[in-house]
Parts: structure tokens; C-alpha cells; sequence
């Protein structure tokens, strides 16, 4: 027996960096998403397959695991999330793996966090353990945690959860927004999250009284955001992202390439920054008028950036059984 599972990937509106801090963000599920296959194996082997990194990879058992191979083949999320979900029911039961993505990988979609819970959700949904969305939630969070070593609870409580969330240390809160269109343009991103955090991590040692500064002002957007994507209002939420991106900027998260990009694009009218931990990647443009969305597509087309139109979601993990 095969199952499906399925998470959606995240897009920061407001907050990363900060939040990281315990400060606020808003982050929103998209519906645009990861999927995992997966069946129960009779013996303890562990066999990962992904379409999207061209990958194919077995182990014995969760105990002959080589952990160099698991990293250089960017595995480390989906061993990882196996090798605590093993140990949270206490088995060494064996796993396939099948991972489907059209979602570009580390760069600010919240695909680790996605990958993370829908693993962890396969392995003990098809050894028929209970499935409890808060306990799936947080070992997604320690498999975040253990490859990173730091993450806050964002990404993997949007994923668990889907729709849009308000969150600050361990707790959140789903806020109820209109549905918004969101177009994702994506520059590859030459750094990881962990890099990017470290770098933010640095800055804040050097200078804390500034950071802690930049901090409580992206803080106070978040909270203005809060109201103004309650109430749909489009111009609010253009000044407050525009707003944001600075702030990213100042804590050096974006490359002059993309400041540029973005500050191009601004002059056509939209609200828009880079999404996730940035050093490139992933940045999201939001406008409500048509015509301005036009241009915008045209131009990233003229400038070869791959672009991803998605809307947010209310949908969080799902799971299927099926015959194969
Ligand atoms: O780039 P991503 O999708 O991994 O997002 C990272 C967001 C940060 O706030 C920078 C880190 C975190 O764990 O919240």
C-alpha cells in the first residue's frame, strides 16, 4: 500500500529574521506544494528517491545511514525527519520515499519545513501510528532545528496547518485573511538558510543595540500588516512590504542584484520582497490591480525569472491512502 502526502510551501509576508529573535511574522500557506509517496518496507531499509534534486539513495537500516552521502545529495531534511519520527514511536521499521517538487528547493518556500512534516506524517501514517498535528508540527521544528541549528516554528506550523498564521516563539495563532494572489519570482539562491541566519546572528553580536532596533520595527509592521490584510487593504500592505524589504536590507540579507530588482520593481507599483532567509532565491510581488500584475509578468519574463503564481491556502498536510 502506497500513501500520498502532501504539505504546502510558505511564503513570508512579514517578519523572517525577527522572528527568529521572538519577535512577530505573518507567514502563508501557498498552493503550490510538496508531495511525498511513500509504502511501509518489511525490512529496515530506508530508500529515498527525489525527482526534483535527480536523487536516488538506500540504506540498510536508519543505523548504517552515511550521513556525508545523506548531506551531499541534500538529503538531510527527509533522514533526518525518518530518524525522529523512528525514535518518537520507537521503531526501526523500514521506509521508500518518493519526493515530488515543482517548488525550487532552499530558497525561501519553505520546502525544507514542508518536506520535514510530510516525512515525518508518511512514516507514521504508514506504520498505521496515530498522526497528532501538534506532535507532527514540533518534530518537524527539531528536524529543522537539528540541520540548521536554528529555526523558529514558522514554516513548520504553516506547513502542518495551512492558511495564515501569526506567530511569535511557541505561540501562534491562524489569523482569517481574504485569499491573496501572490507571484513568486525566484533568482538562484547561492546561500542556505543556516548561512543567512548565521550572517543576521553576526551583525546582531556586533551591533545589538541597532539590530534589537531594526527587530522591533519589523516588529511593528507585522502588527500594523496584521490589521491591513484583515481588512484587504491592498495600499497598506504594499507600503508595509516595501517597508520590510529595507529593513531585510539593512540586516544584509539581500544582494545588490536583488535590492535593485526590487527596487525596479516598486516604481511599477507593487508591494514586494524577498521571501525566507534571502542571500537570493525567492522574493514575492503582491498587487490587487490587474493591469500593474500584467507588467509585472512581462517584465520578470523580459528578465528571465522564473516565476510561480500561486494564491494562499487553507489547506495544510493532507494524507492519502492508496492502492499502487
Ligand atoms: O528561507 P527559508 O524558507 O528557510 O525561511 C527562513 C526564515 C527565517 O526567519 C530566516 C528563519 C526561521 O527559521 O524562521
Amino acid at each position: 500500500m502506497w500513501i500520498r502526502v502532501s504539505c504546502p510551501g510558505v511564503v513570508k509576508f512579514f517578519g523572517e529574521h525577527a522572528v527568529v529573535y521572538g519577535y512577530h511574522a505573518i507567514a502563508v500557506a501557498i498552493d503550490s506544494r510538496v508531495e511525498i509517496y511513500a509504502r511501509p518496507l518489511d525490512s529496515e531499509e530506508i530508500v529515498v528517491n527525489s525527482e526534483s534534486l535527480g536523487v536516488n539513495v538506500k540504506f540498510r537500516s536508519v543505523d548504517s545511514v552515511d550521513w556525508n552521502v545523506v548531506w551531499s545529495r541534500k538529503l538531510m531534511y527527509i533522514f533526518k525527519a525518518i530518524e525522529l519520527a523512528m525514535n518518537y514511536v520507537n521503531s526501526r521499521k523500514g521506509i521508500e520515499i518518493h519526493v515530488k517538487s515543482d517548488l525550487p528547493v532552499s530558497a525561501g518556500l519553505g520546502t525544507s519545513a514542508a518536506v520535514s512534516v510530510a516525512t515525518i506524517s508518511a512514516y507514521l501514517s504508514c506504520h498505521n501510528y496515530d498522526l497528532n498535528l501538534n506532535e507532527v508540527s514540533k518534530l518537524g521544528y527539531r528536524t529543522e532545528l537539528e540541520v540548521q541549528g536554528t529555526a523558529s516554528r514558522m514554516d513548520t506550523t504553516v506547513t502542518t496547518y495551512g492558511g495564515a498564521i501569526l506567530i511569535k516563539e511557541d505561540s501562534w495563532r491562524r489569523i482569517e485573511i481574504p485569499e491573496i494572489p501572490v507571484i513568486i519570482g525566484y533568482v538562484e539562491r547561492k546561500y542556505s538558510t543556516k548561512d543567512m541566519v548565521l550572517k543576521v546572528k553576526k551583525l546582531r553580536d556586533n551591533y545589538p543595540e541597532i539590530i534589537e532596533h531594526v527587530f522591533r520595527s519589523i516588529d511593528a509592521i507585522v502588527l500594523k500588516a496584521l490589521e491591513c490584510m484583515r481588512n484587504d487593504n491592498s495600499e497598506c500592505i504594499i507600503h508595509l512590504m516595501n517597508m520590510n524589504q529595507k529593513l531585510l536590507e539593512v540586516l544584509g540579507i539581500c544582494s545588490e542584484d536583488m535590492s535593485q530588482l526590487l527596487d525596479t520593481l516598486r516604481k511599477l507599483g507593487v508591494g514586494c520582497k524577498v521571501t525566507g532567509a534571502g542571500g537570493n532565491g525567492c522574493f514575492i510581488i503582491y498587487t490587487s490591480n490587474v493591469e500593474i500584475e500584467k507588467r509585472v509578468v512581462e517584465f520578470l519574463k523580459e528578465k528571465n525569472i522564473k516565476i510561480i503564481r500561486t494564491r494562499t491556502s487553507n489547506l495544510g498536510l493532507q494524507i492519502e491512502k492508496f492502492l499502487k
